[in-house]
């Protein structure tokens, strides 16, 4: 948690209240979410979004569907399987409700249990993402050190602050970490098209944490490392593979080719839930997002009156594609940051860490 903020909590009604990442920057807006298919809805138009965020309103998305059906767990099966199917990528998703549907299998009383795991659920998360930012600005300290610099530019692709993953994010929390421990800390923030997560809520955070931060457009990055003005990248995924393979936020293979050009440390930070053991190559295998072509033929953004607007900004009729993630082979990530430590993105390494 940063300040005031938090991603979503539990309001006095007992029912799940979130933060509607749709209006930011522009206004704070909550929603709160009453029913499955209202979670659902939330989840696909990206009312909420970010892999650790999803799977944490999944997991309350369980609780939320027990309070419809009361106590039987057949019928809760069917609105397990609506919430894990409502987007394909992050597999945090599909993590958060097996565990709940497996914690729930022997529960005589599914209302207060699945209220119980869920909180549980993210409390840990919350606990990992304080391990992450401490193993990462660690790393922040080396670089400085092996540099001798006393500033670190960082650049960061889409947003996995704490908006994306309860309590400080993934990406983002090394870098609030660094701001605690005084180090001066710059962050390049990619706009991240066609959604801007960068420009619109990483920026928005960066802003509310007094954190020094310059927005980018999309194609920037390289130039900025070829110039010696990024000394590491950071960024989240929303899946990684067995052998270390990253889905994250479209274009960041592209930073990470440019990064590996430049000899610039490309790391990828995750918590443990964010792997997917059954994938063994995951530029063939993880699933990849295709979302609506109109994400990418208009933009919103506030007018001169302050009124929010949409706007097209290509010919009406021309057809384009939305491809919301990408996947970054393991050659080219220099480690992981999980909240067990800090690893190499191979097979064998993954495998002895975290399958035991
Ligand atoms: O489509 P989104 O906004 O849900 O995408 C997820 C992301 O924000 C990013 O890919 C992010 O870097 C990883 S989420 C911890």
């Amino acid at each position: 948690m940063q300040g005031k903020y938090k991603a979503l909590w539990l309001n006095h009604d007992n029912f799940l209240e979130v933060i509607d990442q749709t209006k930011l920057p522009f206004s704070y807006e909550t929603k709160v979410l009453k029913t499955t298919e209202e979670i659902v809805s939330a989840i696909k138009d990206m009312t909420v979004r970010g892999a650790g965020v999803i799977g944490s309103v999944a997991a309350f998305g369980i609780y939320t569907a027990c309070m419809e059906i009361e106590s039987d767990y057949e019928q809760l099966k069917q609105k397990a399987k609506l919430i894990r199917e409502s987007r394909p990528t992050a597999v945090n998703l599909m993590w958060a409700v097996d565990k709940m549907m497996e914690l729930l299998k022997s529960s005589n009383n599914l209302i207060e249990d699945s209220k119980k795991y869920a909180i549980d659920l993210n409390d840990e998360e919350a606990k990992e993402s304080q391990n992450i930012a401490r193993y990462g600005c660690d790393i922040i300290e080396d670089i400085l050190k092996q540099k001798n610099k006393t500033r670190i530019n960082i650049l960061t692709h889409c947003n996995a602050g704490w908006l994306a993953v309860i309590d400080e994010g993934t990406a983002l929390a090394p870098i609030y970490e660094a701001k605690k421990r005084g180090i001066d800390v710059h962050v390049w923030v990619d706009e991240t098209r066609p959604r801007n997560q960068g420009a619109s809520l990483t920026a928005w955070e960066l802003t509310q944490s007094g954190i020094n931060h310059t927005i980018i457009a999309d194609n920037t990055g390289g130039h900025l490392m070829q110039h010696d003005m990024v000394d590491m990248v950071i960024t989240g995924a929303d899946r990684v593979s067995a052998n270390g393979d990253v889905a994250n936020k479209i274009g960041t293979y592209l930073k990470a080719l440019a990064a590996y050009d430049n000899n610039i440390p490309f790391y990828v930070a995750i918590p443990v839930s964010t792997f997917d053991f059954e994938i063994k190559d995951g530029v063939k295998e993880i699933p990849i997002e295709l979302r609506s072509e109109d994400e990418v033929k208009y933009m919103r953004g506030v007018d001169s009156d302050g009124i929010v607007r949409e706007v097209l900004i290509t010919p009406k009729d021309s057809p384009a594609i939305n491809y919301g993630f990408d996947v970054t082979p393991a050659r080219l990530i220099t480690g992981l940051i999980t909240d067990k430590g800090v690893c190499k993105a191979d097979l064998e390494t993954i495998e002895k860490k975290f399958r035991g």
